[in-house]
């Protein structure tokens, strides 16, 4: 074989298109990885030879992404809200669809100033580090159960210079200061039924089981938040979900029987439910 960039992409190419729906893209992605360069590069110097090493590096990426791996393991790095977040099996990988919760938090408080918000499971620190970025005045709490997804927040906070995010261990709410009222609660938990076929499909494959999964239906962690919310909540505070496509109705029920009011679901790009919110009745808190 040719060791040109250009035929080893069209190599890749062909290698992924009965398993990728962005062959073309995966094979440019992992030749960039290899070769420290962006893609402008690739297009620039079609013709270039790699090395041997840098050849053989580029198949065996080639081959575990023929094997299902999602390219952003592989390489290490997800974009997210336009920032480059590292990632790993530890967590999700950050999806386009949660930048509506971002959007959304933006469009309603994003003009107020040095609010209290918590994001729970924050994974990689995705939503909590893209608000942080944009709301600079925020005092910004970010949880999540797996110390290795905790650590890999840090470093992100780290690398983004968002440093001033509080981020911490904790099952849910179990060591977040009651003293703190929250103006505002984010969560994109767990929400995938256990028997769903989609598990078994795709990137989901290599992603933790624990950052996808929930019981009761995929609703349970969203049930259990909502009704532990109410105790972390300023008077009027709002509570934001992401959720599955299918669970908007059971969703709002949650909210409303939890004794929030302006409850609102919106869709994502595809057109499906995708975030629901709404606001604590004054009356609510204990
Ligand atoms: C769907 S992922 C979301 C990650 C990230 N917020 C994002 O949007 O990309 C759910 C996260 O919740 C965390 N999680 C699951 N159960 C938890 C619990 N009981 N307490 C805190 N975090 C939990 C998982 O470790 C995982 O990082």
């Amino acid at each position: 074989m040719i060791l040109s960039i250009e035929h080893l992409i069209e190599h890749g190419r062909a290698q992924l298109d009965s398993c990728s729906d962005s062959a073309k893209l995966d094979a440019q992605l992992l030749l960039c990885f290899v070769l420290e360069k962006e893609r402008s590069y690739l297009l620039t110097w079609p013709d270039k030879i790699l090395s041997q090493a840098q050849s053989s590096q580029y198949l065996e990426l080639l081959a575990r992404r023929i094997n299902g791996e999602p390219i952003a393991y592989i390489v290490g790095v997800k974009e997210f809200w336009s920032l480059p977040f590292f990632v790993s099996p530890a967590t999700l990988i950050p999806r386009p669809d949660t930048e509506i919760l971002i959007e959304l938090v933006l469009t309603h408080y994003g003009e107020k100033q040095n609010l209290n918000c918590l994001d729970l499971g924050t994974g990689t620190g995705a939503i909590a580090l893209a608000l942080a970025s944009e709301l600079p005045s925020w005092h910004i709490d970010a949880i999540d159960f797996s110390f290795d997804a905790v650590a890999l927040a840090k470093r992100n906070a780290k690398a983004l210079a968002l440093s001033q995010v509080n981020i911490y261990q904790s099952d849910w709410f179990s060591k977040v200061s009651q003293s703190t009222s929250f103006e505002i609660i984010v969560s994109n938990p767990p929400y995938i039924d256990g028997n769903d076929e989609n598990l078994s499909v795709g990137d989901v494959r290599f992603e933790p089981k624990s950052a996808l999964v929930a019981n009761e239906q995929g609703l349970g962690d969203i049930a259990d938040i909502t009704a532990k919310a109410v105790n972390y909540l300023a008077p009027n505070g709002a509570l934001f979900f992401e959720h599955g496509f299918e669970q908007g109705k059971a969703v709002r029920n949650i909210l409303r029987t939890a004794g929030f009011n302006d409850i609102e679901t919106v869709k994502d790009l595809n057109g499906h439910d995708r975030i629901t919110w709404g606001k604590l009745s004054i009356t609510s808190k204990i």
